[in-house]
């Protein structure tokens, strides 16, 4: 694998499947020995500039780099304000001078795509308003090592058509997962990441089928995702989300439809009782927390590929 080598990880579309499969089993070697007896990233620093809050990118990227012997330094919304205090472009060729890639989390992914034309040093999206290829990668990944053969299972995405779902679509048709999306109409994912894993999915003995019928996504499915209905920046349009996403919470109930080993998946944070019931997230069939940790494996797979030598 060799596309990410050197270059940028802005969406999961910049993987191939060879690229992400070989990804995916770094990632279960980081997992058996967390610690390497070399420094693979001595000497290395990464930079994260984000715009949004966050509890498991900014920490599995701060722990991995320290596990690989480099250093990661956090820079808050409040301390950058990228394009407001100061140009984007010029903050990308300032930080380029003097790390060694960057993990932006933006409102807008064409600030990333800004970043990116000034920028020096590989580029690595930590979330945008249209995709978030780290937390596709830990999905992904999760789902191999709970119930193996990814070619051999039906996963089912119940909700918002966001940012998630667009890169686990992406992740699932690169790896021959058929792929159920189910939203309410109206938050459907962007026909262009329809097309793009469609087109994947092709290639891969995969499928992805978009519908509204959250009972006929989750019927016979293995995996089980669900994601926030309202992300961060959309809190204006909470209570209008709230109304339309009715019917689209993974309970109990909707449960019954899929396998009965099926797992469940959620990127995190979760807005329990909405999208979620404690039950479900907390119950026998749940892998959110492996899921949650599995960042961590997977992106030091990432930084590997990126940095190392
Ligand atoms: N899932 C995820 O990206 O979590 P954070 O927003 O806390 O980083
Ligand atoms: N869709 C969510 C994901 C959070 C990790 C958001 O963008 O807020």
């Amino acid at each position: 694998m060799s596309r990410t080598k050197g270059e940028h990880f802005l969406s999961l579309a910049d993987l191939d499947a060879s690229g992400l499969a070989a990804l995916l089993d770094a990632t279960s070697a980081n997992k058996a020995s967390p610690i390497p007896i070399a420094a693979p990233l001595r000497g290395k620093t990464i930079a994260m500039i984000f715009e949004k809050p966050s509890l498991r990118t900014r920490l599995s990227f701060d722990v991995g780099m320290i596990q690989l012997g480099g250093h990661a330094v956090y820079l808050s919304p409040a301390e950058v304000g990228l394009g407001r205090r100061e140009s984007i472009a010029d903050v990308a060729r300032v930080v380029s001078r003097m790390v060694d890639l960057v993990v932006l989390r933006v409102h807008a992914h064409e600030t990333i795509e800004e970043f990116v034309r000034h920028t020096g040093v590989p580029v690595l999206n930590g979330l945008s308003d249209l995709e978030h290829p780290c937390q596709a990668l830990a999905d992904i990944f999760t789902m191999r090592e709970r119930k193996g053969d990814l070619r051999r299972l039906t996963a089912a995405f119940v909700g918002d058509g966001n940012n998630v779902a667009h890169s686990f679509m992406l992740a699932c048709a690169l790896s021959g997962t058929r792929l159920r999306v189910a939203t309410p109409s109206g938050y459907e994912p962007q026909a262009r990441y329809r097309s793009v894993a469609e087109a994947a999915a092709k290639a891969s003995g995969g499928a992805v089928e978009v519908g509204n019928d959250p009972v006929a996504a989750v019927r016979g499915a293995d995996v089980v995702y669900t994601d926030v209905w309202t992300s961060m920046g959309q809190e204006q349009e909470y209570e209008r989300r709230r109304r339309a996403f009715h019917g689209f919470q993974v309970n109990r109930e909707l449960m019954t439809h899929a396998k009965p080993d099926a797992i469940v998946l959620h990127d995190l944070p979760a807005h329990r009782g909405e999208e979620i019931t404690d039950d479900v997230i907390d119950g026998p069939q749940s892998a959110v927390f492996d899921q949650a940790e599995n960042r961590l494996h997977a992106q030091k797979a990432l930084l590997l590929r990126m940095l190392g030598t």
